[in-house]
Formats: C-alpha cells, structure tokens, sequence
C-alpha cells in the first residue's frame, strides 16, 4: 500500500526534517507536503538538500488554522497525515504552557477534525476509509511520566502521569487522537518515541548544547546532580522506525520506540566532553573544568527507558545505528555545522526562507 499525497506536519523541525527526506527520497511518486508555520524550530535550511526534489512541496501554515489545514487538503488531496508539529521542548513549556497546549492539544485536535471531515469518516465506514487513509500521531515517552532508578521500563499499556506542562499537553492529543478513533473510526496509529539525538536539532535541547558549550568554551549546565536518565536514540533510526509503522503498523495500534540506551546526563556530558576535546586537539578532560550544577527543572522526570520489544517484534525494527556511531556522527555534524546553528540561533534562517520563497514564486 502506497499514498499518493502525504501531509507530514512539522517537517522543518528536528524530527520532522528527517522523516521528510526519508520519505521524499525513498518515495518519489509519493507528493510530500510539509505543512509547518516555522516557528524558532523550523528551519527550512534542514532541508536544503532535497527542497528541489519534484515530488515536495512546502505549504507554510498553523496547525491551528482549521482553514489553512483545510484548503491544503484539497489543494493536495491529502490521503495520510504524520504529525510531528509540536512546541518540544520541556524548559519552554515551563515557561509559557499556554503556547504548549494551544500548538500540542487544539493543533492536534485541529488536524484531527480536518482529517475526519475531509475523509468522510464515521464507524459505519470505518473499514473503507482505513483502506486509503491513516493518521499517524507521533508522540513520546514522556506521556508516561517517570521511573524509578531501577531496572522498569514504559510498555505500549504504561498509565499516563506526565509532570510537565509539555507531556502533559502531549499526553492530552495523544487522548484526542485516539478517542477520534473509537467515536469518528478515524484510522489512527500513535507511537511513543524516547529522547532523539542528531543532526539537526536545535541547540537548547541537552546534547546540541553541550556540544556548542564545550567548542566554544561556555559553562556546561548540568540540572540538579545530573543523575536523571534518558534513553538516546539515533534520529535517523526514529525517522525509520516512523516508515514502518505508518506502513505496516496497525490502526488503532501504539508502538513503544527506543534505543534500550540509558545514560544518566552527566555520563553523557563527560562522554561528549571526552570526545569533542579529542577532535578539537585539546587535553583529555580539559574541558571537564566547564561543567556547572545548576538549579534542577521544576518536575523534571527521573528516568525514561522504553520497551522497544513490540515493534521490533511485530514489525522488524531495530535501531541501525550504535549510540558510539550516532553520538560521533552527530558531533562531527555540529562542528562542521557552525553557520547552521548560528543561524537558527540569530533568526538569520527566517531571511533565507523570505529570500527563497520570494525566489520560487
Ligand atoms: P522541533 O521543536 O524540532 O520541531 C517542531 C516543528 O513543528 C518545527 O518545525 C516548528 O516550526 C513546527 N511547529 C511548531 N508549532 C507549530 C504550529 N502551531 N503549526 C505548524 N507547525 C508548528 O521538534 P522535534 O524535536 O523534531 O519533535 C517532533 C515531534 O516528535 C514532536 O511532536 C515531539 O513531541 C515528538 N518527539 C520528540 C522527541 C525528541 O527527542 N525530540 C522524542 C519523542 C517525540
Ligand atoms: O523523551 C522524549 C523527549 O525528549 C521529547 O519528547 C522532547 O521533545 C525532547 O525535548 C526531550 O525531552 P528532555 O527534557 O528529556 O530533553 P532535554 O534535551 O531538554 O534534556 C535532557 C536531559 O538533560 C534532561 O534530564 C534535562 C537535562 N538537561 C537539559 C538541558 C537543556 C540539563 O541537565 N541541562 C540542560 O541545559
């Protein structure tokens, strides 16, 4: 089964940029569109390489705007969603939780009522429109909550218990998503991924950070004692666990994705450190001197961990890439990547996409 037009929402962010390359390389009879409004995330310069590429197309818009969402699909002709288009990050959710459930659960439930509308769906045809249609919410592990320092990890049926005002906005579209399924039979297939490192991704989240601190010599801030855990894994290896589940996955199925890869933060850091200094000529361990302790995030979680076994039992996933592979490809990228995180830090990015736009039109 392949769709003619696929909609991937937020596909000029971290994630999203990675699953539209995949997509567009892999599938070129397939129309790719990426509908995202480019918000400080998005970053249409992640997707230089393939922006030419006949079978892409942007559409900038909010995911909000039930009318922007409506006429580009019609427009496309919009057959199958991937929905990555989120406020991600937990600091800013802190801040400002109001844009995170506006974006995560009114966007989300936007995209919903647009799909259902445009499809026609109801449980009386529920087996029809599975046939040609599916919507696929791509959310996280942090709907979960948080686990102890123990050996636990999230199953696909874990109780929800988000701490943040991000999972907890996840947590909700997450419920939108699948009550569209059991009261419209819209066909849907969620998936819960853990904590993504690699090109890319914009330099507040942990691992482009500290990267970018260590090189150009700023203190390293470390939360709490640093012994919290995440389970890293490999973007590219996320963008292709997405392929299989939207097509082989089943509807109205969640998949558990992750790398079976915890590392507490301030092994991670020093792991980074070992590294970057290595590739930067420096001293072993010179730059151990940057890391700082510093207040710990309100609600932060403890430890996420994910049990994979489901996909990578139903339907053949594995992670490609050794976290020694990913975390040295990953490095290599940013520090060869200079411009692109000065940019997206100064804003230059949103004149390129002025600039390019006015160009193509
Ligand atoms: P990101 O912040 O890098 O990118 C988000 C993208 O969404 C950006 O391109 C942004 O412009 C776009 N966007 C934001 N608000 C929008 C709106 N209202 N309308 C249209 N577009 C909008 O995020 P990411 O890290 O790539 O995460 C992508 C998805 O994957 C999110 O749904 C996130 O919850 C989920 N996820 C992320 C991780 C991770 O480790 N980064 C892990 C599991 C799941
Ligand atoms: O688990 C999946 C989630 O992973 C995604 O849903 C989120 O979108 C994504 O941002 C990520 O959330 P985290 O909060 O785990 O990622 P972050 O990179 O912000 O932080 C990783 C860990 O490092 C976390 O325990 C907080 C800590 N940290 C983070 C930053 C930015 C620090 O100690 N110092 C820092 O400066």
């Amino acid at each position: 089964m392949s769709y003619k037009t696929v909609l991937i929402t937020g596909g000029a962010g971290f994630i999203g940029s990675h699953v539209v390359r995949l997509f567009v390389k892999k599938y070129p009879r397939t129309k790719i569109i990426n509908y995202d409004s480019l918000t400080y995330a998005g970053n249409l310069n992640n997707l230089k390489d393939i922006q030419d590429k006949k079978n892409y197309f942007f559409e900038r818009g909010d995911i909000t705007d039930y009318k922007r969402v409506k006429d580009v699909f019609i427009k496309y002709n919009i057959d199958a969603v991937i929905h990555l288009a989120a406020e991600s990050h937990v600091d800013r959710s802190i801040e400002d939780p109001f844009a995170f459930a506006k974006t995560n659960v009114l966007g989300t439930l936007t995209l919903l009522q647009v799909a259902k509308d445009f499809w026609g769906c109801s449980l009386s045809n529920k087996d029809i429109i599975s046939k040609n249609h599916r919507f696929y919410h791509i959310s996280t592990d942090e709907v979960y909550g948080s686990l102890k320092l123990d050996k636990s990890l999230f199953v696909e049926g874990s109780k929800y218990d988000p701490h943040s005002p991000y999972s907890a906005s996840k947590a909700s579209s997450d419920h939108f998503v699948r009550a569209f399924h059991d009261t419209f039979g819209l066909p849907v297939v969620v998936t819960n991924c853990s904590n993504n490192y690699g090109p890319y991704q914009f330099p507040e989240k942990l691992i482009p950070l500290v990267i970018y601190n260590i090189e150009n010599k700023k203190p390293l801030p470390i939360y709490g004692k640093g012994l919290n855990v995440r389970d890293w894994l490999f973007v590219e290896d996320h963008a292709k666990a997405i392929d299989l589940v939207f097509y082989k996955g089943k509807i109205s199925h969640t998949y558990n994705i992750g790398g079976f890869n915890e590392w507490r933060n301030i092994d991670l850091v020093k792991l980074i450190i070992k590294i970057v200094d290595k590739k930067l000529g420096r001293k072993k361990g010179e730059s151990n001197k940057l890391i700082t302790y510093v207040a710990d995030r309100a609600g932060h979680d403890m430890r996420y961990a994910i049990d994979s076994t489901k996909i990578r039992k139903e339907l053949g996933w594995k992670p490609e890439f050794t976290f020694e592979e990913g975390i040295e490809k990953t490095i290599d990228w940013y520090l060869a990547n200079k411009e692109w995180v000065k940019d997206v830090t100064s804003g230059e990015y949103k004149k390129y996409y002025k600039k390019m736009y006015s160009n193509r039109k």
